[in-house]
């Protein structure tokens, strides 16, 4: 954990549950299926943080003994877009919160020279703009595949857009907030730094190959 100032749209979620979880991630001899099974769970956890300004809306309902003004979140669905590959380890624990969300994908991969992002896939609803959007990444490394996720979401109507990692790099935070400075940013980790190849350090190694154990 480092004390680096954080730009005011980035939140870094302290929760006992969620960092002990996420220190049992981060050890290396955490195997495949636990792995999973914590990613979900810390992904579940951050949402009850990351939901937390969806709007709602009063409905009338009857209880057993009289009826009262409720509140129940209001207009469409919201929709949850995990980046290929490491994304997808998110969508399950959320989903378990949401049902009903629907789930788009964008499919990027980091060129391991440069360390840009490539762009091999993009499916999303069509009426984003009236939708909530949480974009999924468990991994906010040098930040250019989550800012140029956020771009094409926006590209394609998104107005109201969160973004939720597990580890993020001061190098990614800094650049994905001031690419995008209107988009809430969650976090349940913010390491030191990067090395050369960015990964970031201490971190947890590559997430997609320990989350579908192609390492
Ligand atoms: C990882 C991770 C992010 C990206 C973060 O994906 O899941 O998408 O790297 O790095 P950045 O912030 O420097 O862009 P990777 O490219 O390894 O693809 P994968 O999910 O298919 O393994
Ligand atoms: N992607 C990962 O999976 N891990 C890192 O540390 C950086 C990018």
């Amino acid at each position: 954990m480092v004390t680096t100032p954080t730009p005011p749209s980035f939140t870094v979620i302290e929760h006992p549950l969620i960092q002990h979880k996420l220190s049992i991630l981060r050890d290396q001899g955490t195997p495949t299926k636990v792995f999973k099974e914590l990613v979900d769970e810390i992904a579940m956890l951050m949402a009850f943080e990351a939901t937390r300004t969806l709007p709602l809306e009063a409905v009338t309902i009857q209880t057993p003994l009289e009826s009262m003004e409720a509140r129940r979140l209001s207009g469409h669905e919201p929709v949850l877009v995990p980046i290929l590959r490491a994304g997808l380890g998110m969508v399950d624990g959320i989903r378990a919160l949401m049902p009903s969300a629907r789930v788009g994908h964008i499919g990027l991969y980091r060129n391991h020279d440069t360390l840009e992002p490539v762009e091999y896939y993009f499916k999303v609803p069509p009426d984003l703009a009236q939708r909530d959007v949480f974009v999924l990444d468990p991994m906010l490394a040098t930040g250019g595949s989550a800012v140029d996720a956020l771009t094409q979401l926006k590209k394609a109507g998104a107005r109201r857009l969160r973004f939720m990692c597990l580890v993020a790099a001061p190098e990614g935070a800094a650049r994905l907030c001031d690419a995008h400075p209107d988009v809430p940013v969650f976090a349940a980790a913010l390491d030191r730094e990067l090395n050369a190849n960015g990964y970031i350090l201490p971190g947890l190694g590559d997430a997609g190959d320990r989350l579908f154990g192609t390492k």
